[in-house]
């Protein structure tokens, strides 16, 4: 199938269609404007779950015991699944998934930022499943209850419960070793870096943000600042509860939860620590950095393209 099949239809089809409450099933039902926020927002979303594997795997080699190594090869199998998903439904609207996957350089890739520090313990690897899929279970089931593209949001349904357990699994290991005063040094260690990168996965404040067909459209049903607090209901209080401090508390009078450093921060990412010191940096820098991409970005993109690249087998036509 390719975009050229069909007659694309207008803002206004689009919106009788959705008006009449029924989803977008594929390209037939998409104006230019829907198609390009689609493909938009599904390759953020494929590429973050990819790039997670060599994260994931690069901490895996530090597991305790074999058994934990399975439990986390099982949660990067299911991160694989998860980017195929994506890309697969990219392929349906018309992107050419082998360019998209294996010949994009790496700094043309969306993920998040966080993605592109290295984890580099087994320690890191279960705070990153109590924080960074925590980050992708919101968006991810906020993208469930309020995407209008009913492929996508069917297989979401499998996605969420995964994600759910990815989480829990960093949650189990988290209380285990907060338990003991070395572990909870760790994991106070690995969090002080990991919570504020997760902070700012969130993307730009909803006064500074652009892409609104992402709400328009019902992409997705939040703004990047709900998203952001939503994250902060999961993550701070569960903290609390185990003892590891974080810069963030609920605000009684507010009802919302307040960030207690400077935010946007400058970051080193050598020393993977925040230059707090420093104050408050602009978002137009933080994107800069993002746009430059972090330590990690060519060696995760070229472990993920090394076979594609380095034999002559190609999907078959
Ligand atoms: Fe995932
Ligand atoms: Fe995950």
């Amino acid at each position: 199938m390719t975009t050229e099949q069909f007659a694309p239809w207008t803002e206004q089809q689009v919106q009788d269609h959705l008006a009449a409450g029924k989803l977008v099933e594929g390209i037939q039902h998409m104006s230019p404007k829907y198609l390009e926020g689609m493909r938009r927002i599904l390759t953020v979303s494929a590429d973050t779950e990819l790039v997670s594997a060599p994260s994931y795997l690069r901490a895996a080699q530090h597991a305790p015991a074999l058994n934990n190594f399975g439990s986390a090869m099982s949660i990067i199998q299911d991160e694989l699944a998860h980017a195929h998903i994506g890309y697969r439904l990219l392929g349906d609207l018309g992107v050419d998934m082998d360019e998209l996957i294996y010949e994009r350089p790496a700094r043309s890739f969306k993920y998040p930022y966080a993605f592109d520090v290295p984890l580099n313990s087994w320690v890191e690897l279960v705070c990153a499943n109590a924080l960074y899929d925590q980050a992708g279970f919101v968006l991810l089931s906020d993208i469930f209850q309020s995407s209008t593209f009913g492929p996508w949001k069917r297989a979401l349904a499998k996605v969420d419960k995964e994600e759910t357990f990815h989480l829990r699994h960093g949650r189990t290991w988290l209380r285990k070793l907060a338990r003991e005063p070395a572990g909870k040094a760790e994991v106070q260690a690995a969090i002080d870096w990991m919570f504020i990168l997760t902070l700012e996965w969130f993307g730009l404040p909803d006064d500074l943000k652009h892409h609104a067909e992402q709400l328009d459209y019902g992409f997705k049903g939040k703004s990047n600042d709900q998203l952001r607090q939503w994250w902060m209901r999961e993550v701070v209080p569960f903290m609390e509860e185990i003892g590891i401090r974080v810069p963030a508390h609920f605000a009684i009078e507010r009802d919302a939860y307040v960030i207690d450093c400077p935010f946007p921060a400058a970051f080193d990412e050598e020393k993977r620590s925040w230059l707090l010191d420093e104050g408050a940096i602009s978002w137009d820098d933080v994107q800069a950095r993002w746009r430059a991409r972090g330590p990690m970005n060519d060696d995760y993109v070229r472990t993920l393209q090394r076979g594609y690249q380095t034999t002559s087998l190609r999907r078959a036509a």
